[in-house]
């Protein structure tokens, strides 16, 4: 297995990061994955169909990546709130946000209850979030409620058991995967989205797919945290440490031999307030 610096990182950690007290490795994590996903979410920010003027929520808004990138399409006049459960995110955000002012602001909170009125944002934005969460209906029921009328939702989430990495060991891949799905409270979100945004309210919904493909071993140990899910895995005593130490080794060889192959499906969800 792939010597870590991150050993404390628990993939199903973004749950509830304050109760981990040390958040740096999830810093980390996000500053990564952000720029891996940053011309994919600059390519969805016009489906919240924003204009000057208006207020939108980037909800679980983590570091105010998102956010940030989100002000030009409401100023002047407008501005982006960024809510997240995890008050050292929002203290990141806070501090990565400084230079713009009025036009951003963020608040700990709990998307499953937002301490919001009513139809009082243009758009609420989510990435990544509600795979975290325990009941993410009630979070789409809480994201419609305080959208106005004729309002975007616009969501992106991964569906973790969609994972697949070409490896010589099939039990043992099948092994990690599940263990990677298994250890994120609703990985199934990805698949869910279609149904729960029609029976919540939201028309014209729409569900955009998109692989997320890694040609390269070390990005993908990172952005899937395939590390600390096989450590998780052996921990759990679903392969052995022998398996583990061989499956690396062999998208090791399919790395050097420039053929390593992993694919991820995630899903834009877009719905209209009706
Ligand atoms: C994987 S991060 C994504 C952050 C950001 N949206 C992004 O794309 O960079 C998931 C975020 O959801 C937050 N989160 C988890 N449970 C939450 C909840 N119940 N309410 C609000 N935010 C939550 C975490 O603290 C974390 O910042």
């Amino acid at each position: 297995m792939p010597k870590t610096s991150r050993s404390t990182f628990d993939p199903g950690g973004f749950s509830n990061l304050d109760a981990i007290g040390e958040a740096s490795q999830y810093v980390s994590y996000l500053e990564h994955t952000a720029a891996r996903l940053r011309d994919l979410s600059r390519a969805r920010y016009d489906l919240l169909n924003l204009h000057p003027g208006d207020t939108v929520l980037d909800l679980g808004c983590g570091l105010g990546e998102d956010s940030r990138e989100l002000v030009p399409y409401v100023t002047p006049r407008g501005k982006v709130v960024g809510i997240d459960s995890s008050a050292a995110m929002i203290a990141q955000a806070r501090k990565r946000s400084r230079k713009f002012g009025r036009s951003i602001r963020f608040a700990v909170g709990d998307a499953h209850q937002l301490d919001l009125p009513d139809n009082s944002f243009a758009a609420c934005w989510s990435e990544r979030v509600l795979q975290h969460l325990a009941d993410p209906p009630r979070a789409i029921a809480e994201m419609v409620r305080v959208v106005k009328r004729g309002g975007r939702v616009v969501l992106f989430e991964p569906d973790h058991s969609t994972l697949i990495i070409d490896a010589e060991d099939r039990a043992t891949t099948r092994s990690i995967v599940l263990t990677l799905a298994d250890s994120i409270q609703s990985s199934w979100i990805g698949r869910s989205l279609l149904g729960l945004l029609k029976t919540r309210g939201l028309r014209d919904v729409l569900i955009i797919p998109t692989p997320l493909v890694s040609y390269d071993l070390t990005n993908a140990t990172k952005l899937l945290r395939l590390d600390a899910t096989a450590k998780a895995a052996v921990q759990r005593g679903v392969i052995s440490a022998k398996d583990a130490r061989r499956w690396f080794a062999d998208l090791k060889r399919r790395q050097n031999a420039g053929r390593f192959f992993g694919c991820l499906l995630c899903f834009t969800a877009v719905g209209t307030k009706a």
